[in-house]
């Protein structure tokens, strides 16, 4: 089967070759999915450039954190998922972008019915992260403020959707004007585009000086430090992901006067559904030492699905697929992606 591989570390161009290789035998736990549509995430241009220390396998490897497709084939326990169309995601979140792709049980839902193949593949990681996010980690209540960094993005205009279907005021922040009508139809109520003003200045005087209830950020760095002069007493920042430096991710960044005086929590949240106990990860799954690995339980993700699944139904949330590209065309993609130029997601059509 072809799949693309990561064969050396560079931009997208450089590192990704296009090859033929051995198709994956599922193992215990695990399914093969025939791939219609696998997606782009940020992650995977840090992937191309080997700087994103969580997926850092030896290389090649094969790029793509997730797809949806026809479960072709099943190892020991994962039987009852042969046949039906799933969204899923790869034992240590590669594999993705291949004609057949290796998912863990753990990490499979099954495709909405109302989504078409690549409705379905925009809307896995978005709204599960989000959901995970908002309303797991940051406990939203209706009437909150909810700040949604890179509203416009892939997971941000998932964020917006929720926290707007929640009943919470959502402002929202884009680098560039034309993602601004983009973010507010899907119901952020102030959209404010950073390269004209400066955004905490923005966010505290559409407060009238108040502050957000909760903070989703997937931009890290500077943002983070930014956003914390946003937020309430007892407010939260989730911290989501650093699309602005990978780097962040293992730079310090908050004292403990900071959390002291602002009297509000740092949160940390990750997708990825296991059972298994709470430090016993798989070194695949964490390259890099961290003092402890807790990812959610199977239960948390089948709960996060069903009420997905009932807002979808009910026409509150809808995936954005912003650009469709060919397989052939993986790394076009990926630089369109790495050029902040995108808005929802970026499918890759087989
Ligand atoms: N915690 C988890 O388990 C998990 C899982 C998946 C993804 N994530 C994270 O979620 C975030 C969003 O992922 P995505 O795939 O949906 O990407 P995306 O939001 O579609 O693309 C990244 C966006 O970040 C914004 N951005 C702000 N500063 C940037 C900078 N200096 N360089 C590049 N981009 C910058 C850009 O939008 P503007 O120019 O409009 O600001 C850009 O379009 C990422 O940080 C990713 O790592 C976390």
């Amino acid at each position: 089967m072809r799949a693309w591989q990561v064969v050396r570390h560079g931009a997208p161009s450089e590192a990704l070759e296009l090859r033929d290789v051995p198709t994956p035998e599922p193992g215990p736990g695990e399914i093969l999915v025939e791939a219609s549509a696998s997606v782009c995430n940020y992650n995977e241009v840090d992937g191309c450039y080997g700087r994103y220390l969580t997926i850092d396998p030896t290389l090649p490897y094969t790029l793509g954190m997730e797809c949806v497709g026809r479960v072709v084939a099943a190892g020991p326990g994962a039987e009852a998922w042969l046949g039906k169309r799933v969204t899923t995601s790869g034992p240590g979140g590669t594999g993705a972008h291949a004609e057949q792709v290796l998912g863990s049980a753990a990490m499979t839902f099954e495709a909405p019915d109302r989504l078409d193949d690549a409705e379905a593949a925009a809307f896995f990681y978005p709204f599960h992260l989000a959901h995970l996010g908002l309303h797991e980690r940051g406990r939203l209540a209706k009437g909150e403020t909810v700040l949604v960094h890179a509203a416009a993005g892939g997971v941000g205009s998932a964020a917006v959707q929720l926290a707007a279907a929640a009943g919470a005021r959502v402002i929202a922040t884009v680098g560039s004007q034309d993602k601004v009508g983009f973010v507010e139809s899907l119901g952020a109520d102030v959209v404010v585009n950073y390269r004209d003003v400066e955004f905490d200045k923005a966010v505290l005087e559409a407060t009238g000086g108040r502050g957000v209830d909760v903070c989703f950020d997937g931009v890290g760095g500077d943002v983070t430090m930014r956003s914390l002069r946003c937020l309430v007493q007892g407010g939260r920042h989730l911290i989501v992901g650093f699309a602005s430096g990978i780097e962040a991710e293992e730079v310090p960044m908050v004292s403990g006067r900071v959390l002291c005086f602002g009297n509000f929590d740092l949160i940390g949240v990750i997708l990825t559904y296991l059972d298994a106990p709470p430090s016993g990860i798989p070194g695949e799954y964490a390259p890099v030492p961290v003092p402890r690995f807790n990812p959610c339980s199977t239960e948390t993700g089948r709960r996060v699905q069903a009420h997905l699944v009932e807002l979808l139904e009910a026409g509150r949330i809808r995936p954005v697929v912003g650009e469709r590209f060919p397989f052939d065309t993986l790394p076009v993609a990926l630089a369109r992606m790495e050029s902040r130029a995108t808005m929802g997601r970026i499918v890759i059509e087989r």
